[in-house]
């Protein structure tokens, strides 16, 4: 069964999105198999977005995450990584599809609500980054 990881970014909690996106994927089948409230400081904001470093948007990325409280939640379906990036929409808020969250609730490229893991391989390690074994369940 595949696994992903998603983030109710900085932006989302502010404006008390977390049960309505845990809404989103649980209404899609997908079930939270880890799930906690943590803050990253800039270097735990940059480690994540590591494959990132060098864009224009990295500096001001890593900022935002690391400006607030944010949820973070592994999730376990058929299909998870491509159902996750479908409810969430495109990375810009203007490109992505009606009834998507980050169309419904970004404010902007950067701050667009959610995060959700795009490959296997990133999966794994972002599941990883912020997760041990006994904070994963199976149920
Ligand atoms: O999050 P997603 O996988 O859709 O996009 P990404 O290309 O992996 O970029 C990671 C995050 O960086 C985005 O979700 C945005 O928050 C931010 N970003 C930005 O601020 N400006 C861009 N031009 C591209 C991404
Ligand atoms: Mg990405």
């Amino acid at each position: 069964m595949e696994r992903t990881l998603s983030i109710v970014k900085p932006d989302g909690v502010q404006k008390h999105l977390i049960g309505e996106v845990i809404k989103r994927f649980e209404d899609d089948g997908l079930k939270v198999v880890g799930l906690k409230m943590i803050s990253m400081d800039k270097k735990e904001a940059e480690g994540f977005y590591s494959v990132h470093r060098g864009k224009p948007f990295y500096e001001s990325l890593t900022t935002f995450m690391s400006s607030g409280p944010v949820v973070v939640m592994a999730l376990e379906g058929e299909g998870a990584i491509s159902k996750t990036r479908e409810l969430m929409g495109a990375t810009d808020h203007k490109q992505a599809k009606e009834g998507t969250l980050r169309r419904q609730y970004a404010t902007n490229i950067e701050r667009n609500v959610v995060h959700g893991s795009d490959a296997l391989e990133t999966a794994a390690f972002e599941i990883k980054y912020f997760f041990n074994s006994l904070e994963m369940f199976e149920y």
